[in-house]
């Protein structure tokens, strides 16, 4: 799979691609990652690629001429027709489902933007996906491309090793993932589950599953809609849930009774 990046930061990018699952999914050949630095494609002499928004106001707008060419001209550089995906709070929300989606399309060339966003009609006239993070403003697209570069080729046939799966990991199966454990099997007196030391496959399977679909009633109901309940949303668990949670050897911060504006900032993940 191959991804163009349009960036005034190619800089930024560069380690993070470098590291770990990615740098070596670069180096097997599975993915190709290729920078372009959005001034090279600038018809001005001082190579400018923004301008004062007209109407007045704040801060800078990243002008036509240098993204459109930037994008016309690299699409040239591969056969393969590119998926053009914009970064922008604007957008549909990056999730699981859009990755997977995306890692589909074989070419993804993502556009950065940066100061006040994009003239509107870079947008008009490229037609792009235009993808946000989240609720919250950036200084630019570059965590936004990464995060859609890092979550779609780790979808990718071979990019994960033998050791690691995407298969049952949080939101593939539409659950979190269920609570993992690892030696020592008690730490400061608290112990992993017997069921999980118990060598028998079926009952952790058993295990694992419930715990899955509990976690996610209580932390995500908005994801497992047929249990949704009242008391689920609440950042105030309910003595019921509290009894549940205990089950798996844990009260979440947000279960302990802090006052609800308190628990939403420690428990970004309640609705
Ligand atoms: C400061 S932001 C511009 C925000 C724009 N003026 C607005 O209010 O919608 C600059 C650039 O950062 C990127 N960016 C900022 N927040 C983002 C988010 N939540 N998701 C994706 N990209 C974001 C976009 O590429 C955007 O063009």
């Amino acid at each position: 799979m191959r991804f163009d990046v349009v960036t005034l930061f190619p800089e930024a990018l560069s380690p993070y691609l470098a590291a770990s699952i990615l740098g070596r999914a670069q180096q097997a050949g599975l993915v190709e990652i290729h920078l372009h630095q959005l001034r090279d494609y600038s018809t001005d002499p001082h190579r400018k690629v923004d301008d004062r928004p007209f109407g007045g106001g704040p801060g800078m707008v990243l002008s036509c001429q240098p993204v459109v060419d930037a994008v016309e001209a690299i699409e040239k550089l591969d056969p393969r027709p590119a998926l053009r995906v914009l970064t922008t709070p604007q957008g549909r929300r990056l999730d699981q489902q859009t990755a997977r989606e995306f890692s589909g399309a074989g070419r993804v060339l993502l556009i950065c933007g940066h100061y006040e966003g994009f003239d509107e009609r870079i947008i008009e006239i490229l037609r792009p996906v235009e993808i946000s993070l989240g609720d919250f403003i950036l200084t630019g697209g570059e965590l936004a491309a990464l995060a859609v570069i890092d979550s779609v080729s780790r979808l990718l046939p071979g990019v994960l090793g033998c050791g690691e799966s995407a298969g049952d990991e949080s939101f593939s199966g539409g659950l979190l993932e269920y609570p993992q454990y690892t030696r020592p099997q008690t730490y400061r007196g608290l112990s992993a589950p017997a069921v999980l030391l118990s060598g028998h496959h079926g009952e952790v399977e058993k295990w694992r599953r419930q715990a899955a679909a509990e976690r996610t009633r209580i932390r995500r109901p908005d994801l497992s809609p047929a249990t949704d309940t009242g008391a689920a949303r609440s950042p105030r668990a309910s003595a019921g849930e509290r009894r549940g949670r205990a089950a798996f050897g844990s009260i979440a911060p947000w279960e302990t009774g802090m006052d609800a504006a308190a628990a939403r900032v420690v428990a970004p993940a309640v609705r």
